[in-house]
């Protein structure tokens, strides 16, 4: 087996605080969904959450699968529920891999989407969020470095700043990419990215499904796709989305929002997508940055 990742630093920031999976136990039937943000890690941990669950149309992974890097609540809070948990349990996260403990007993999914879309998608999560939002990242304690602003009016603006600061106002796209590429062909890692799963959603659900070893009753099949659908997740948004959606504006429907790629198209100027291009390759190697535009691998 190849050299597994190893944890080399600490992260912490207005959402982050990596030292929690320091103290996770994990189990060996465990899986974690990580991601930059913003690239379908909710539709994951639903699909998930659907195989683990044979289409039970209760689960509410919302509630049930935490991020767990999230400075809040305080672990003792978030461990307790995880431990409680007698399912096969998966929890997300939102570092980059050189900031995370890498479990062989765990199973990895990576989802990647590339990064205009992730803007635009996380341009609308920011602007909805409400004062709750920002009391959580900015005030609760154990928060480093500065606090989280209002986004300008723009979203062009908006991703000008991101693609010149590195990931600003949140963390850096390059690295969390850049960190778990290198891993994307380990036997408990697999690699999804959004614009596949939307190509072909019962495709890459039957992957994700033979990658935990999940036997899917075919009877249940049909419920499955629905479940993992945008528009039942739309309708059903509370049941998915962190707080019920308490934190946004519009609630949990803002949260799941137009769920496809794109959107930038119209709005962003061609000199500065072909900025964001030229620095993808930069950043990430030419492999990487195409699979990040197209989603093949
Ligand atoms: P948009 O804001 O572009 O609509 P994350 O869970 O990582 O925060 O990602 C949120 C994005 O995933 C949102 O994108 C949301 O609409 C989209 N999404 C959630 N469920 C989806 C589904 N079933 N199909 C397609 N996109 C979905």
């Amino acid at each position: 087996m190849d050299m597994l990742p190893e944890k080399t630093r600490e992260l912490h920031n207005h959402h982050f605080d990596s030292t929690v999976w320091n103290d996770f136990k994990f189990r060996d039937d465990d899986i974690v969904i990580g991601t930059y943000a913003k690239s379908g890690t909710t539709w994951v941990q639903q699909i998930v959450g659907q195989l683990v669950f044979d289409g039970n149309e209760d689960v509410a992974v919302g509630e049930i699968s935490p991020w767990i890097d999230l400075r809040v609540p305080p672990k003792e809070e978030k461990f307790g529920m995880i431990e409680s948990q007698d399912h096969r349990r998966f929890v997300k996260t939102h570092l980059p891999l050189d900031a995370l403990v890498f479990s062989p007993k765990a199973k990895y999914i990576y989802i990647g989407r590339d990064g205009r879309d992730v803007v635009w998608s996380f341009y609308n999560h920011h602007l909805n969020a409400n004062d709750l939002w920002y009391e959580i990242l900015n005030d609760s304690p154990g928060r480093v470095g500065p606090p989280i602003d209002k986004p300008k009016d723009s979203v062009v603006e908006y991703f000008r700043d991101w693609l010149e600061n590195d990931g600003y106002p949140i963390w850096s796209y390059w690295e969390n990419i850049g960190t778990w590429w290198p891993a994307r062909n380990l036997d408990n890692v697999l690699f999804l990215h959004y614009a596949k799963l939307k190509e072909d959603m019962p495709g890459e659900i039957r992957r994700v499904a033979d990658f935990l070893e999940i036997d899917v009753s075919p009877d249940r099949w049909p419920a499955i796709l629905e479940h993992c659908s945008f528009d039942y997740m739309k309708a059903n948004a509370e049941q998915a989305t962190p707080l019920g959606g308490a934190v946004w504006e519009g609630g949990a429907k803002t949260f799941v929002h137009k769920g496809k790629n794109g959107r930038w198209q119209n709005e962003l100027p061609a000199e500065l997508s072909d900025v964001y291009e030229k620095m993808a390759v930069e950043k990430l190697g030419a492999e990487c940055a195409d699979w990040l535009k197209t989603g093949k691998l």
